[in-house]
C-alpha cells in the first residue's frame, strides 16, 4: 500500500483529500502541528511538526511515496523550500499553494504579503500587523490581479475556465429548477442507477405516503429506514421508469422493479405509480399507488 503526505490535512482542503485518500485505500501521513486538536480519522497517522521547519518536512516525508503539499498561505513564499525538502525524500510532489494545483515537483513564488507564521506564533501586535497586511492585499488585488500560471494548460492540455465561464456553464446549478427539470433530473438519476443523486433532490423532511404499506413517513433517515427494513429480503435486479408525467407543482412516474427474493431466488415485479410535488426546487411529498404491491 502507498503511503501519501498530506500538509494542511486539517483544514478545510486537506481534509477532503485525506477522505479521498482513505477512500482510495492509501494510507495517509498527516503533518500536522496541534496532534490534539487535529481531529482526524484514526488511520492516519500523525507526525508533528511545522511547515516551515525543514527537519520536521524532511522527517515527514520519509517513506512516504507521494506527498500532497497543501500550501496554508495566500503567498508562494517558502513553498519552493518545502517542496525541495520533501523531494530529497521522495519523487513526486503535488502542490496546493494557490493557483499551483496538482503541479508536480515544482512551486511558484507568488507575490509574498504577510509572513503566515506571524499569526500563529506572534503576540497580538503581530496578529493585528498580519490582518492589516492581509486587507492590503485583498484591496490589491481590485487593480492588481493575481496572475493566471499554465499549470492548468500543462497538465491538462487545455486552458482553465475563468470565472466568467465556469459560472455560465453551471447558473442552472444555482437556480431553482421548474418541476419538469426536476423531474427530468430526478427520473435520469434513477435511469443511472444514481439513488443518492435522486435522493438529494428532495427536501430534508420529505413526506411519503404509501397507503399499502400503511404509513405516512417524514423525514428521508425515516423513508430510507423503512425502505431498508421492508427490502431487506430483497435484491434489486433492475428498474424501468415511465415518465415523469409533469403538470404544475406535480409529477407522477411509474416504476417496474424487477427484484430477486434473497432467500427462495424467486424473481418479481413491483409495479407502482408515485405522485410527487415539488416545492422551491425540491420534492417535498411523495404518494406512492401500487400496481403489484412488493413481494412479502
Ligand atoms: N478553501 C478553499 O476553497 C480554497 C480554494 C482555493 C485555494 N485554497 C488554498 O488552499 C490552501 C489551504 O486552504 P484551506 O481552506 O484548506 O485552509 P485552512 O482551512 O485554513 O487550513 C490550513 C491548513 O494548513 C495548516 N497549517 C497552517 N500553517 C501551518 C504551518 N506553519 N505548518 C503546518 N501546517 C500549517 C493548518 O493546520 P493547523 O490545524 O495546525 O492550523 C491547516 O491544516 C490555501 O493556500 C488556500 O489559499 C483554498
Amino acid at each position: 500500500m502507498s503511503t501519501v503526505l498530506i500538509t494542511g490535512a486539517t483544514g478545510r482542503v486537506g481534509r477532503h483529500v485525506v477522505t479521498g485518500l482513505l477512500a482510495a485505500g492509501v494510507a495517509v501521513r498527516a503533518l500536522v502541528r496541534t496532534p490534539d486538536r487535529a481531529n482526524l480519522p484514526a488511520d492516519v497517522e500523525l507526525v508533528v511538526g511545522d511547515l516551515y521547519d525543514p527537519s520536521a518536512v524532511r522527517q515527514a516525508s520519509v517513506g512516504a511515496d507521494a506527498a500532497f503539499l497543501l500550501w496554508p498561505s495566500f503567498s508562494a513564499d517558502g513553498a519552493a523550500k518545502a517542496a525541495q525538502w520533501v523531494r530529497r525524500q521522495r519523487a513526486g510532489v503535488g502542490s496546493g499553494a494557490p493557483g499551483e494545483r496538482r503541479r508536480p515537483a515544482a512551486v511558484s513564488e507568488g507575490g509574498a504579503v504577510v509572513d503566515p507564521r506571524a499569526g500563529h506564533r506572534g503576540g497580538r501586535r503581530t496578529r493585528a500587523a498580519g490582518r492589516a497586511a492581509s486587507a492590503t492585499y485583498w484591496a490589491s488585488l481590485v487593480d492588481t490581479p493575481e496572475p493566471v500560471t499554465t499549470t492548468v494548460t500543462t497538465l491538462t492540455g487545455r486552458p482553465a475556465l475563468t470565472f466568467a465561464d465556469w459560472s455560465a456553464e453551471h447558473a442552472d446549478l444555482f437556480r431553482v429548477p421548474s418541476t419538469q427539470e426536476l423531474a427530468d433530473r430526478y427520473v435520469a438519476a434513477f435511469r443511472a442507477g444514481r439513488f443518492d443523486a435522486a435522493l438529494a433532490l428532495t427536501a430534508p423532511d420529505l413526506v411519503r405516503v404509501a397507503p399499502l404499506e400503511g404509513t405516512e413517513l417524514v423525514g428521508r433517515e425515516a423513508i430510507l429506514d423503512n425502505a431498508r427494513r421492508l427490502n431487506a429480503h430483497l435484491e434489486y435486479v433492475g428498474v424501468e421508469l415511465l415518465g415523469p408525467f409533469v403538470r404544475n407543482d406535480q409529477f407522477a412516474v411509474r416504476f417496474t422493479f424487477d427484484e430477486r427474493h434473497l432467500v427462495t431466488g424467486a424473481r418479481s415485479t413491483t409495479t407502482k405509480l408515485s405522485l410527487y410535488t415539488v416545492s422551491q426546487g425540491r420534492i417535498t411529498h411523495e404518494q406512492v399507488f401500487y400496481h403489484s404491491p412488493p413481494p412479502g
